[in-house]
This record gives structure tokens, sequence and C-alpha cells, in this order.
């Protein structure tokens, strides 16, 4: 309860299970993430409850030069029956530290209340490293600003050595039956020139709009490529509509730490 910052954060390390925790704070106090996995790999969140005033689950993996020097991912994640509630803040985010590279997250059965955003990716240029293999099915969200969040401006260095030219690299992120209520705006998805976030897939998505927000603006995109199916209301342009009954793909692939088994006594 009440942690003054992220309460609890997995570094440089691997073969992890949280399971069954719940974590509260102040819904208004910053920087009180729940879960963060940094630089670690082969990790199972499941069946957490968490209040709190900054992201519930964040994932991250160093920041800028320094993340790009130290070069070691968050791999392997899996996040499972996780209840969220962060009115300022995602259910899940990716990044903005995210240097060392973020791959192969699987989450699913997801349920957020009273959240700002359900996945947030954010990074920006100078942060270099990837955020690819990402798979989220089965979330069910209610009074939500924005469901869908991608920053690629974030800025927010650690200080003025970063490089210019390490530009991140974003693709190959899939979001598949979600249903939303009371929602602000569906998607606030935001690349820029040179952080392009390609290869996104959204399919059997509902999405209820919050009394007096037009459909017609319920997405705002730039810099994003990607594809949709059957995801109402009806995504920006630049998510082409391959028609319905096209679901994204969701890996069959297991990670080891699922085949974790726990003995009782
Ligand atoms: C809808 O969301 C707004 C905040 O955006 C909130 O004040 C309101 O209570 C919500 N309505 C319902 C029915 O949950
Ligand atoms: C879309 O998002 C951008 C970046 O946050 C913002 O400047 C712009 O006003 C938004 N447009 C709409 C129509 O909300």
């Amino acid at each position: 309860m009440n942690s003054p910052f992220w309460t609890v954060h997995p570094v440089y390390s691997s073969n992890i299970i949280v399971s069954g925790v719940t974590i509260l704070a102040p819904v208004n106090s910053a920087n009180t993430d729940g879960i963060n996995p940094d630089s670690s790999s082969n990790v199972l969140i499941e069946d957490c409850y968490i209040i709190s005033g900054d992201d519930c689950i964040a994932i991250k993996s160093g920041w800028d030069e320094y993340g790009i020097a130290f070069h070691t991912p968050s791999r392997h994640i899996l996040i499972r029956r996780l209840t969220c509630i962060s009115p300022t803040s995602a259910a899940i985010a990716l990044g903005s530290e995210m240097s060392g590279g973020i791959q192969d997250v699987h989450a699913e059965d997801i349920l957020a209340i009273d959240t700002e955003s359900a996945i947030r990716i954010k990074t920006s240029v100078g942060r270099g490293g990837y955020v690819r293999d990402v798979y989220v099915r089965r979330m069910k969200l209610k009074t939500m600003k924005y469901v869908f969040w991608m920053t690629g401006d974030y800025g927010n260095h650690p200080d003025n050595h970063y490089d210019p030219g390490a530009v991140p690299v974003i693709e190959g992120i899939s979001y598949s039956d979600v249903t939303a209520e009371n929602v602000t705006l569906a998607g606030q998805m935001q690349g820029t020139r040179k952080v392009v976030f390609k290869g996104l897939c959204l399919s059997n998505v509902k999405i209820g709009m919050a009394k007096g927000v037009k459909r017609r603006t319920a997405w705002n995109c730039t810099g994003i490529e990607g594809t949709v199916s059957s995801v109402s209301p009806s995504p920006c342009s630049m998510l082409r509509d391959v028609g319905c009954g096209r679901a994204c793909p969701f890996p069959k692939e297991r990670f080891p730490i699922e085949r974790v088994r726990c003995c009782e006594e």
C-alpha cells in the first residue's frame, strides 16, 4: 500500500511470478506504478488487482543512451487476469523507457475501470530500441479517455547526451476482442515522421463512446500503419479495413514461465 514510487520493480531479473497481489495507492499520487518489469525476462503477472495514480503495469528497459549501452530487453512477459483502476494512467504501459527493447509481450483478460487508457505505448527519438510482438486479447473496459494510446514524441530525456539518430522501432502490435463503454477517444495514436508505429492489427473491437462524443472524431491518428477487422466505431483510414471476421493473430507459443508449477504442501 501507498508506495512512494513504483511498487513492485524487478530489474535485470528473470524467471519471476507475481501472482494474486493487491496493490493500492491513492489515485492522485504520481509515479505509484503497480508492477514494472524492467530489463527483465520470463515474467508472469497474474490475478493482480491494482489501484494507482500511475500505470498499473509498466514494462520498461532503460532510458536513452544508458538503456542502449546496457542493452538488456524486457522479453517473454505474460500478463493475465489483471484488474486495474488508474484514472490518470494506463492499465498496461510499454515505455517510455524502452531503449533496451521490449519484445514478446502477451496480455489477456484485462479489466480496467475508470482508467485513462487500456494500453499505452510511449517512446521518443533518442530512445533507440524497439517494441515488437505485443499481443493483447480479451479486454473489458469501462470509463476511459483513450482505449488505444500511442505516443511517438514523448520527450522526457535524462540529459542532453541522447543520440538524435537513435530512432525506436515499433512494430507488430495486435489487439483483439475488446469491449469498452463510456470512452472519450477510441484511439489517440500519434506516431511521427521518424517514429512510425507499424504492423498494428485491431480485430473485434467494440467501443461505446461517451455521451456527446461524435463517432466521426473517435480516432485521432498520425504516423501509424496497420489493419483492422470488425472495429467500431470505424477507425482512421491509416488502419486499412480488411473486412469482417479476420482476427488478429495471438501466438500459440507458451513462454517457459507458464510451465512452472508451484508445489503446495
Ligand atoms: C462516463 O465517464 C465520465 C468521465 O469521462 C464519468 O464522469 C461518468 O460518470 C461516466 N458515466 C458512466 C455511466 O459510468
Ligand atoms: C489529435 O492529437 C494531436 C496530438 O495530441 C492534437 O494536437 C490534435 O489536436 C488532436 N486532434 C483532434 C481532432 O483531437
